[in-house]
């Protein structure tokens, strides 16, 4: 059961991440610039822009594979940095889980399923004594057939199916986050839509929070209870789903909502996306409301009207 109005799983504030590369001559990349947001059980939100733009790297900070340049990431008020020794680090690990694009590099090639499975159990989970008939049973849940995937190797298994193994794998550990990078992007239209489902599902019966990163507006609107849109490095709109996709406010939005004929408004193919008229649109509607910031322009629906 999801509560009406629950404490955030996850906080995040103010997150910055700047990458630095080369030896001689440091380049700086913000990757992340000053995102804030907040999970809640039993939902899904949709993070959800072009390449390039700072998902991954949100959801890497979230994961904690990485460590912020500057802001908090709060798990249950706990700001994660903060985390010690190795059952709290363990722990966290446990409840906050990643799903990738590509499900291969998640697994070992030389280890069979239910290998991979009882080092899981090895190292999470020790105390459980039934762990056959309880990965047998996480295995259907996901519509696996464990007596077709337990003896196989990652190879020899689809990418839709190395995928429901990993959701398998949280829903074991009782995660509390999923991290869905690209989840489904290299499945077929109809193994997407099971996986989709299967999500919806999950969320609605142990409400755990999903993170569902897309490039896709479509996927977005189909699957998340709240989305937010991301544009170098910045949430330029966030807020529930039905808010952002009805009244896309941001210019950036609008014109992701431009470029897709089949949702939002009428499809007009003079207006298509030139890149460079967008970002004078930005420019410009920055200028127009200068001293605004972010904006809650209505209940549920923030807007990123100006950067000073
Ligand atoms: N480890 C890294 N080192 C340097 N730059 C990085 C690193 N990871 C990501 N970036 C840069 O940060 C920006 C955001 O990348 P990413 O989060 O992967 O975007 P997305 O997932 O939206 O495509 C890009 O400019 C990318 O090149
Ligand atoms: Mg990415």
């Amino acid at each position: 059961m999801v509560e009406k109005n629950p404490e955030p799983v996850i906080r995040v504030e103010n997150l910055t991440k700047v990458f630095s590369s080369g030896v001689f001559f440091r380049q700086y990349t913000t990757a992340v610039q000053d995102v804030s947001f907040e999970m809640r059980p039993g939902t899904i939100l949709s993070l959800i822009g072009e390449s390039g733009s700072g998902k991954t790297t949100i959801g890497r900070l979230i994961l904690k594979l990485l460590r912020p340049t500057a802001g908090q990431i709060y798990f249950h008020g706990r700001e994660i940095s903060t985390l010690r020794g190795k059952a709290e680090l363990r722990e966290y690990y446990r409840r906050v889980q990643g799903v990738f694009q590509d499900p291969f590099s998640s697994f070992n090639p030389l280890f069979r399923v239910d290998r991979v499975f009882d080092m899981v159990y090895d190292v999470f989970l020790p105390a459980v004594k039934d762990r056959e008939a309880r990965t047998r049973e996480v295995l259907r849940s996901v519509n696996l057939n464990p007596d077709r995937v337990l003896h196989q190797f990652p190879h020899q298994l689809s990418g839709g199916q190395l995928q429901r193994l990993l959701i398998a794998r949280a829903l074991l550990l009782n995660a509390e986050i999923l991290v869905a990078d690209e989840l489904i992007s290299m499945l077929d239209a109809s193994t997407r839509m099971g996986i989709l489902n299967l999500l919806v599902d999950i969320c609605r019966d142990t409400g755990m929070s999903v993170l569902f990163i897309t490039h896709d507006l479509a996927l977005g609107y189909y699957i998340s209870d709240y989305t937010m849109i991301m544009h170098q490095g910045r949430l330029v709109e966030q807020g529930a789903t039905a808010e952002v996709y009805h009244n896309p406010i941001h210019p950036y939005t609008r014109m992701l909502f431009r470029s897709v004929p089949d949702i939002g408004q009428r499809w007009d193919p003079k207006e298509k996306f030139v890149p460079e008229q967008v970002s004078s649109e930005i420019a410009e509607f920055y200028a127009n409301n200068r001293g605004r910031g972010l904006m809650e322009v209505e209940t549920n629906h923030k807007v990123l009207m100006s950067i000073e």
